[in-house]
């Protein structure tokens, strides 16, 4: 309906001689405006040759559709696959999102045979990024032909970011460039430093730095990507408090704008655009091509497990909220993390990491803790060991790279900042436990990962920093915390009840028991309710929104809940639409 209406008014402005301006909505495959096939082939002239048409990955476990291309035993395959290695799997796809909510039951491997295998919210076709050239050629013909852009690196994304239905999309995945400056020397910084090509992930970027002597601040998660999502939306790493947050890290940013123009961003040369990479969130000001960030010396690092179980509730939440208290004690002016998950039968630290510590850091820490644990009949285990590198304790606690094993691929998962207020004072500490203990009942099979981590302007221990836009909360937070539950593939309509109980009850309670601080804005469900412009973003929206508007004057860049967001609607078949135009 509205199309129509659009496109008599559109023809009413041209006949009388009025500027046309481009439609209010992006057009989507059937829609009279879509690029030709001539047009497509174009593009892929200009591109080299590098223009994929998406093709799902379940399309051979499917009898209908454009897609369809049954075969019973690469079906079987796959679906072991998507499950056990989802990462492997799905990674390496042009156009394909890897968290199954963003291509729902349009096709994938455990819908029915006849379903037919449609693309949904897939891109269309994927440039296969080697460069500057195509970026450009891909804006300015998204630009020309009213297409719809969207970045997919990982395809990660929780919140469908780099997913799109009707979509062009930049696929990075291919720039895998790493090189290393061990004299970079700036104004703001002087020492060794590591250039990460975008399409390189976490595992990648550690066996690189690991084997010529270096650690850095990067993704706990080996499959996570590192120069997009990661760095440009804040990114926590166990060496956090250490070094600080993978955005303070950021010396230099290779980079498109939407307008097609080619630079490197720093503290000292296009600085606004700098400051809003470096943690103003991702695929929004920008196609980044590689980030250049510090590297630190490697060394010896402590690490180890602590394990107790829920034997005695009542004891056991005293003894979650004791731990939740003496969390600020444990990292604070430190170096120090702490990683572990609470669900409703154990406390699970699975990893210390204690950077140039032996495991005497640990015992130390932990010396206050242990006792109440004994006074309250709460037996534990706990393991220590002194590695000699950052690469094998992170190995230890997250396995083999370049994947790890620790983390799920497709969990509902929010992710909410604890300030050392709320988990220092008693009630609010209690306010916070009876609210976990709530939803990680038994019923509800919720579990909470967290992080002690230290991000605190000023301190001792950590280097400074250039200025940016990483929202404040963070600095006085003492953990991030995650609310995780499982993907269900065999019942997709349980997840979507898990998003739901996520969203509409279990995180705005979090929220209610940590007010006045954030959320990560990576790490958060697609249906989040909150003051997202305020718990992503903090004071920095403004000056955010004024540098996204002058770096994308064309409206070319939309994520859901990226800064500008709010310009933009689906409308009831998905396409892209501007507000106001
Ligand atoms: C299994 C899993 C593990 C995770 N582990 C961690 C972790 O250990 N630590 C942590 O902090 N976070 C972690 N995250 C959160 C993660 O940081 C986000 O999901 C992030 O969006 C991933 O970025 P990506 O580039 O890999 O993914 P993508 O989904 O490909 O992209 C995410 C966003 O970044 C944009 N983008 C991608 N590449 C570029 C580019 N080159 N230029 C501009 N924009 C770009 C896209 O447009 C999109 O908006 C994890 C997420 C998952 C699902
Ligand atoms: C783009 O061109 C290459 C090389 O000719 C071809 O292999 C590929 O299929 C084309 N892509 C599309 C979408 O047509
Ligand atoms: C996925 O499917 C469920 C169940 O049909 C629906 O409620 C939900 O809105 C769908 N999600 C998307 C992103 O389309
Ligand atoms: C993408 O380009 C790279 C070279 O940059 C090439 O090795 C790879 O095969 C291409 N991938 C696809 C799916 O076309
Ligand atoms: C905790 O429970 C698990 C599972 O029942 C058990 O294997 C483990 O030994 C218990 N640990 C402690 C410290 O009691
Ligand atoms: C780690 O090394 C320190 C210093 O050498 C030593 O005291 C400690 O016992 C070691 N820890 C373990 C678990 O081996
Ligand atoms: C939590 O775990 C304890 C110990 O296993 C169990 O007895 C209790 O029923 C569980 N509580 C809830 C609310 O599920």
């Amino acid at each position: 309906m509205v199309p129509r209406i659009l496109s008599i008014l559109l023809a009413i402005g041209t006949a009388i001689g009025e500027p046309l301006h481009a439609p209010k909505c992006r057009y989507i495959p059937g829609d009279k405006g879509w690029p030709s096939t001539k047009e497509w082939s174009q593009l892929n002239n200009t591109v080299g040759g590098r223009l994929i048409a998406t093709v799902p990955v379940a399309h051979v476990c499917h009898t209908g559709g454009v897609f369809s291309g049954y075969n019973e035993a690469s079906c079987a395959d796959l679906k072991v696959a998507i499950q056990e290695e989802g990462a492997a799997t799905l990674q390496p796809q042009p156009g394909e999102p890897m968290n199954p909510y963003f291509y729902n039951l349009t096709c994938n491997p455990f819908t029915p045979v006849d379903q037919p295998c449609e693309l949904g919210t897939r891109a269309v076709y994927s440039i296969n990024v080697s460069g500057a050239a195509d970026v450009q050629a891909g804006l300015k013909f998204a630009r020309q032909n009213n297409v719809r852009l969207v970045i997919k690196n990982t395809g990660l994304d929780y919140l469908g970011k780099s997913t799109g239905k009707g979509s062009l999309s930049f696929w990075v995945h291919n720039l895998k460039t790493l090189e290393t400056n061990k004299k970079f020397s700036s104004s703001y910084y002087k020492g060794p430093a590591v250039k990460v090509g975008a399409g390189i992930i976490a595992g990648e970027v550690y066996e690189y730095v690991n084997a010529k002597g270096y650690r850095i601040v990067g993704p706990e998660c080996g499959l996570c990507g590192f120069a997009g999502g990661y760095t440009q939306g804040v990114g926590h790493s166990q060496l956090t408090s250490a070094y600080g947050l993978a955005a303070d890290q950021v010396l230099e940013w290779e980079v498109v704008t939407p307008t097609g123009q080619y630079l490197i961003a720093t503290p000292e040369k296009h600085q606004d655009l700098y400051w809003a990479l470096a943690g103003g969130g991702p695929g929004t000001y920008g196609v980044v091509l590689s980030v250049t960030v510090k590297a630190y010396p490697d060394g010896p690092v402590a690490g180890g497990t602590l394990v107790f179980n829920n034997t005695n509730s009542d004891a056991y939440w005293e003894a979650v909220g004791l731990w939740y208290k003496m969390g600020p004690s444990m990292v604070q002016d430190s170096p120090k993390n702490v990683q572990f998950f609470v669900s409703n039968a154990t406390l699970w630290v699975f990893a210390f990491v204690m950077p140039d510590q032996d495991t005497s850091a640990i015992d130390n820490i932990l010396a206050p803790f242990l006792p109440e644990l004994k006074k309250r009949s709460l037996p534990y285990e706990l393991k220590t060991y002194n590695y000699t590198s950052y690469l094998e304790n992170l190995r230890n606690s997250y396995g083999a790279l370049p994947y790890g094993e620790l983390c799920p691929v497709y969990p509902v998962l929010g992710s909410r900042l604890i300030p050392r207020r709320v988990v220092l004072d008693d009630t609010a500490n209690k306010k916070l436990m009876d609210v976990y203990r709530k939803y990680t009942a038994d019923e509800f099979g919720w579990f909470v990962g967290c992080s002690f981590i230290d991000t605190a302007e000023g301190s001792s221990v950590r280097p400074k920093h250039p200025d940016n836009s990483v929202n404040p909360y963070w600095r006085d937070s003492i953990a991030y915390c995650n609310p995780n539950n499982p993907w269900h593939w065999d019942d997709p309509a349980h997840s979507i009840r898990d998003k739901n109980q996520l969203s509409g009850e279990f995180f705005p309670a979090m929220e209610a028991a940590t007010p006045g601080t954030g959320v990560y804005l990576n790490e958060i469900d697609s249906l989040y309710t909150g003051d997202w412009k305020d718990t992503m973003y903090g004071v920095h929206y403004e000056k955010l929104l004024k540098i996204k508007h002058k770096y994308d004057p064309y409206d070319l860049m939309y994520g859901h809940f990226a800064v500008g967001a709010d310009e933009f609607y689906l409308d009831a078949q998905e396409r892209l639409c501007k507000v106001k135009y």
